[in-house]
């Protein structure tokens, strides 16, 4: 068997969490989800970084961002972990589903346009073991029919597509920090968008969708989600980055 990452757990992990622990700041509230999600837009080149929970939810905000839901299709390879599929069916849309590569195991980009129809909404590819879908293709095909692109990144975190990043090509990318994932957070994901609208509604949603009024009192104008990631685990993440070059290599 070959794993797809193990755990590398060397750094400043049990100092930064030692400080949520002595300082109380142990949720979703703390200054240590801030400083994930700058230092990962960072790494990344992105613009916007949503820390989540886990990878999952990260790709059904990313829907959910978009509008995508019922009625709508949304092409995804027929080889991959099964969490962007259901992240699909979670908004009620319809996985098509797209042949892989014989040599990479990702979509096959040439035969993405075939499956295109009036209700296609989106492309999503999967960039599965750390190999980049042809990305260049992926976006033409995204361009010439007004679709977005939300490529999950999961297992492809430190991967170069040309010279960027993979996660940061389409309208938005997930990652995933679960124990099997380049960095780890125990459980963690992160949606990462160049494009400001989406990056702010991403984290509104994540967070409940909740507008604090000026009598401190709560108004929720839509259904929003608790879908941020908690302080403790991104004081592990954090750490976790400080050596991401050393991983990549390993
Ligand atoms: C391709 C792919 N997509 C999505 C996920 C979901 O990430 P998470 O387990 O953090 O929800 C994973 C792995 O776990 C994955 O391998």
């Amino acid at each position: 068997m070959v794993p797809l990452c193990i755990p590398e757990i060397r750094g400043n992990e049990w100092k930064y969490i030692k400080e949520c622990l002595d300082t109380n700041w142990v949720s979703s509230v703390g200054s240590y989800v801030d400083k994930f999600e700058r230092d990962f837009s960072d790494f990344v080149k992105a613009k916007f970084a949503v820390v989540t929970v886990n990878g999952t939810s990260a790709l059904h905000l990313a829907l959910k961002v978009l509008g995508i839901g019922h009625g709508d299709e949304v092409i995804v390879p027929s080889m991959t972990f099964i969490a962007p599929v259901n992240a699909v069916k979670y908004v009620g849309a319809e996985p098509v589903f797209v042949d892989i590569c014989r040599d990479t195991f990702v979509m096959d980009a040439d035969k993405i346009e075939e499956l295109i129809t009036s209700k296609t909404k989106a492309i999503l590819p999967v960039h599965i073991y750390g190999n980049a879908v042809d990305m260049d293709k992926v976006m033409e095909i995204a361009g010439k029919y007004n679709l977005y692109v939300i490529e999950d990144a999961t297992e492809s975190l430190g991967t170069l597509y040309r010279d960027r990043y993979t996660g940061t090509i389409g309208h938005m990318g997930c990652f995933s920090f679960n124990g099997n994932k380049l960095i780890t957070t125990g459980a963690g994901g992160m949606l990462v968008t160049n494009d400001e609208k989406i990056g702010e509604k991403a984290k509104f949603l994540s967070t409940q969708a909740k507008i604090t009024l000026e009598n401190k009192g709560f108004f929720h104008p839509e259904i929003g989600y608790n879908y941020r990631m908690p302080n403790i685990l991104a004081a592990m993440g954090c750490a976790q980055l400080e050596n991401i070059e050393e991983y990549i290599q390993i």
